[in-house]
């Protein structure tokens, strides 16, 4: 089986003057369709620069990475976006949620770039609200994000993250902003999604959620420090 991710000695640096502040020193994994792997690492271990670069938000300083087979050092900025549109869903901390949209718009998000006719509008529609309902926000779809608590605006970003069926979602910090019980709900949502069969890959610095995955990367001053199976 081909790995759907493949870092081979990833590194990522930061230059400001005079001063290099090297965040990732060499990590090297793969990552098979299916897997739910969380990454852990005291705060300022690197983790979030590491998600940054299998999300194809930044681009690694040396080292290869291959997205389903695909060397992304390989393509330019657009195919690099046309890429990550098609194969990857993301969820952050702090939700990323337009104020102003609506659940149901938000969700839309993802489509707005394809400027669809009117029949296709018709199907993403649908397929919003289907995800809506999949995340338990059947009755909140016109609910704006200042209406909704933090467990349900998580809900409506992780609806978004699979708005284009993403081969892999990727969660920075996604319980980061909530209380236990809905970091409990959302921890629940994600197992449950990679029950159905999807790849997720969690950031996180909380030992009760990392553990919850079905295997743990640490991480520490920008080294893998161990990759384990979950018990
Ligand atoms: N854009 C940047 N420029 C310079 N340094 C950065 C930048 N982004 C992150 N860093 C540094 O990289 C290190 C790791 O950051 P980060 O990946 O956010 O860690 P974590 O998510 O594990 O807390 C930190 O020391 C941080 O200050
Ligand atoms: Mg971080």
């Amino acid at each position: 089986m081909t790995p759907v991710i493949f870092l081979d000695k990833i590194e990522k640096r930061y230059e400001s003057g005079s001063v290099v502040t090297e965040v990732l020193k060499g990590v090297s994994f793969s990552i098979f369709p299916g897997e739910l792997v969380s990454i852990m690492g005291p705060s300022g271990a690197g983790k979030s620069t590491l998600l940054y670069i299998l999300g194809c938000l930044a681009r690694p300083s040396a080292g290869q990475y291959k997205l389903d087979g695909v060397d992304v050092g390989k393509l330019s900025d657009e195919e690099l976006s046309r890429l990550r549109n098609a194969k990857l869903g993301f969820v952050f901390q702090s939700f990323h949620l337009i104020p102003q949209y609506t659940a149901l718009e938000n969700v839309l998000l993802p489509t707005v770039y394809r400027r669809g006719r009117k029949q296709e509008k018709k199907r993403d529609i649908e397929k919003a609200k289907e995800l809506l309902n999949l995340v338990g926000l059947e009755a909140r779809y016109h609910y704006r994000p200042g209406e909704l608590s933090g467990g349900q605006k998580q809900r409506v970003a992780i609806a978004r993250a699979l708005m284009n069926d993403p081969e892999v979602i990727l969660a920075d910090e996604p319980t980061g902003n909530l209380d236990s019980h809905q970091s409990d709900e959302i921890v629940r949502l994600l197992l449950d999604l990679n029950e159905r069969g999807r790849t997720i890959i969690m950031v996180t610095h909380d030992p009760e959620v990392g553990r919850q995955a079905r295997r743990m990367i640490t991480i520490r001053d920008g080294l893998i420090q161990s990759d384990v199976p979950c018990s």
